[in-house]
């Protein structure tokens, strides 16, 4: 479903004007799509429905409570990575039943939190975790189900800083080590092995990747399995690409499905995704109003008012966001579209054939619905965005947009 498109050359949110909501809400401005993000979830769903996966939406993408409660209507779990994401998630309505909790660090009171919730599992990365969580479960009388996240050293042909299955990366524990992991694990008290975990990176174009890692962790998996009466779940994460640029092919669900869902079927196991950008990444544009358009001898600079502490990847991953002109018939023309940050970082699109927009002219950044709002800070003391939600005819805003007094509130001047 694309919930972004011209008619008589407005750009519409589903059935929104956006210019009507850059109006309304003012700009910088977060749009998201709900239609889209239920497709996005019942096209996952129904690929893989042969093994009836629990879709845990990996918070990390859009905290939104918003788009969090959407996707629990749709019946997801919940990835999450800190005290604060599962806060979010149970918040916007999350089971705990249906929420896992990865990452390398967590502190003594994110896994206190998740035990005295009641979390599906933990992912455990390391020795010094696991002993760490068992320690906690006897201290409060529970048991810790853990996943131990597997890293398969596959190369899944991402960009650098989003990959995280290849043995150089700080995640999981080597194949041949997991096995003395669930050893150490049987003996602590407080600790049920509850299955395995991997997640090879993110933005993944092809899906010989993760049949790749699931073709060397299916004999593991089926082993302990065997081992322990415990083991019932294969989380295998996220990472299916979207198309940023016209004319890309996005990883479709079918052909993941075609490639994971018969190896899962046989090892007769509770099958977990952790996928995030997949679901929320084209359910969002980010809106912004251009606010002069400087010429230098050498290059066109078209100066808006969002900037890189709203939407950082085009600095942090070298990402490519297309530009959309909010009211379509403008000539193109080369020219960097920056923000008014004091950084040369600060880029939303480098070198590009842009509208040739004039003051004051909307322009919409697609596929900001992941990774975009949840990395925005308040750098240059700019505050964060407003957010928005559209369904159908309806929108509703889901984040009021931050003021100059919401950037000094937790702050004490001391002496
Ligand atoms: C453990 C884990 N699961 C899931 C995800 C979601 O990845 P994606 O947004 O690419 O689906 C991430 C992203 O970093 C992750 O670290």
């Amino acid at each position: 479903m694309n919930a972004f498109y011209y008619r008589r050359n407005e750009l519409y949110a589903e059935s929104v004007l956006v210019s009507r909501l850059a109006e309304r809400y003012g700009t910088p401005l977060y749009v998201y799509s709900r239609r889209h993000i239920q497709a996005q979830y019942r096209a996952l769903a129904g690929a893989m429905a042969e093994v009836r996966p629990l879709i845990c939406y990996s918070v990390k993408a859009n905290t939104n409570a918003a788009v969090i409660r959407t996707l629990a209507a749709e019946g997801a779990g919940a990835d999450v990575v800190s005290g604060g994401e599962l806060f979010r998630a149970l918040r916007a309505g999350v089971p705990v039943s249906k929420i896992v909790f990865a990452g390398v660090g967590k502190t003594g009171e994110e896994i206190e939190y998740g035990l005295r919730r009641g979390i599906l599992f933990f992912t455990v990365e390391s020795e010094p975790e696991i002993r760490r969580i068992a320690a906690c479960a006897e201290r409060l009388g529970r048991t810790a189900r853990i996943a131990a996240r597997v890293n398969p050293d596959v190369d899944p042909a991402t960009h650098a800083h989003i990959t995280t299955g290849e043995k150089e990366n700080k995640f999981g524990v080597a194949l041949q080590d997991v096995r003395g992991l669930c050893r150490l694990a049987a003996r602590l008290p407080g600790i049920e092995i509850a299955g395995i975990h991997m997640h090879i990176g993110s933005q993944i174009l092809s899906a010989a990747p993760f049949a790749e890692a699931l073709r060397r962790t299916r004999e593991l998996c089926a082993e302990l399995k065997r081992a322990y009466p415990s083991f019932r779940y294969l989380d295998i994460g996220g990472g299916i690409g979207i198309d940023y640029r016209p004319g890309q092919k996005p990883l479709l669900p079918e052909t993941y499905a075609r490639q994971v869902a018969p190896a899962l079927k046989k090892l007769g196991i509770s099958v977990v995704l952790e996928p995030g950008r997949f679901l929320v990444g084209n359910a969002g544009l980010l809106v912004c109003r251009v606010q002069h358009v400087k010429h230098s001898p050498h290059k066109t600079f078209i100066v808006v008012d969002a900037a890189m502490n709203d939407l950082i990847r085009p600095l942090l991953y070298e990402a490519y966001h297309e530009v959309l002109a909010v009211r379509r018939g403008r000539r193109a023309i080369r020219a960097d579209l920056v923000g008014p940050i004091c950084e040369s970082g600060d880029f939303l699109a480098l070198d590009r054939d842009l509208p040739a927009a004039r003051e004051g002219d909307l322009l919409a950044m697609r596929s900001a619905g992941a990774y975009g709002f949840a990395m925005a800070s308040t750098y240059n003391s700019r505050p964060l965005a407003a957010e928005v939600m559209v369904d159908g005819r309806k929108s509703f805003l889901v984040r009021r947009r931050q003021t100059w007094r919401d950037l000094v509130r937790d702050e004490v001047i001391g002496n």
